[in-house]
């Protein structure tokens, strides 16, 4: 799929707000700082799109920007960031929690892992978990993978697939991505494409 038209349209701060439109829906979440406003910007070909920060917690709110006229790509808050205040903690998981338990425009969601990191993060498999209780239908995207060598990077994607099949009796598709060399952007648009027939 190519991207010809990205626009930022609003942001919101519980699911109840956000548009009412009956379009596909993709929405990108992970543990906060995992790259995801990056993966956003590098997927768009937008630099300074979605806000892009090295302190973790910079995105707040449920982020809409419509592709092609036609679909709504999604920049969640990230969780498991244990420096923001309990309250904003808990708004930010009930933030969540409402928008995958009821935003049912939601297609499919994009839930990223830091593919630096091994043993894989409890947090992440909590997240999943939850997710798989909602039935929400996912793939992963293992961010970062510029800042490892092949060899790291396969063995903490197979460490992380592995500790899954502990709980899933089927393991999700993933994608492997880096911002900074935009690796993945052609398969995730594609897989993309693959609902919205563009
Ligand atoms: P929050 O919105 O704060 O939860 O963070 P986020 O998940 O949106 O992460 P963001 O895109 O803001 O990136 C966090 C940091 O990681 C920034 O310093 C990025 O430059 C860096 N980063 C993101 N993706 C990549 C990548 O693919 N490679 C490298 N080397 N750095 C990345
Ligand atoms: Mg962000």
């Amino acid at each position: 799929m190519e991207i010809k038209s990205t626009e930022f349209i609003a942001s919101h701060p519980n699911t109840a707000s956000c548009p009412k439109d009956e379009r596909f829906e993709f929405a990108f979440i992970g543990r906060s700082n995992v790259g995801k406003s990056s993966l956003i910007n590098m997927l768009t070909g937008k630099k300074g799109l979605a806000k892009v920060s090295q302190t973790p917690g910079k995105t707040q709110l449920i982020n809409f920007f419509m592709i092609n006229h036609f679909w709504f790509l999604v920049d969640l808050p990230g969780y498991g960031y244990a420096k923001v205040s309990k309250t904003q903690q808990k708004f930010l998981s009930r933030l969540l929690k409402d928008y995958f338990s009821n935003r049912i425009q939601l297609t499919h969601a994009f839930v990223l892992i830091d593919s630096t990191i091994n043993p894989p993060s409890k947090v992440d498999m909590a997240f999943l978990e939850s997710l798989g209780h909602l039935a929400v239908p996912f793939t992963l995207v293992f961010t970062k993978s510029d800042k490892i060598g092949k060899v790291t990077l396969d063995k903490n994607v197979d460490a992380f697939m592995t500790e899954m099949s502990k709980d899933w009796e089927t393991l999700p598709q993933f994608f492997i991505s880096s911002s900074e060399y935009r690796t993945g952007r052609e398969e995730i648009l594609d897989f993309i494409g693959q609902f919205t027939s563009q």
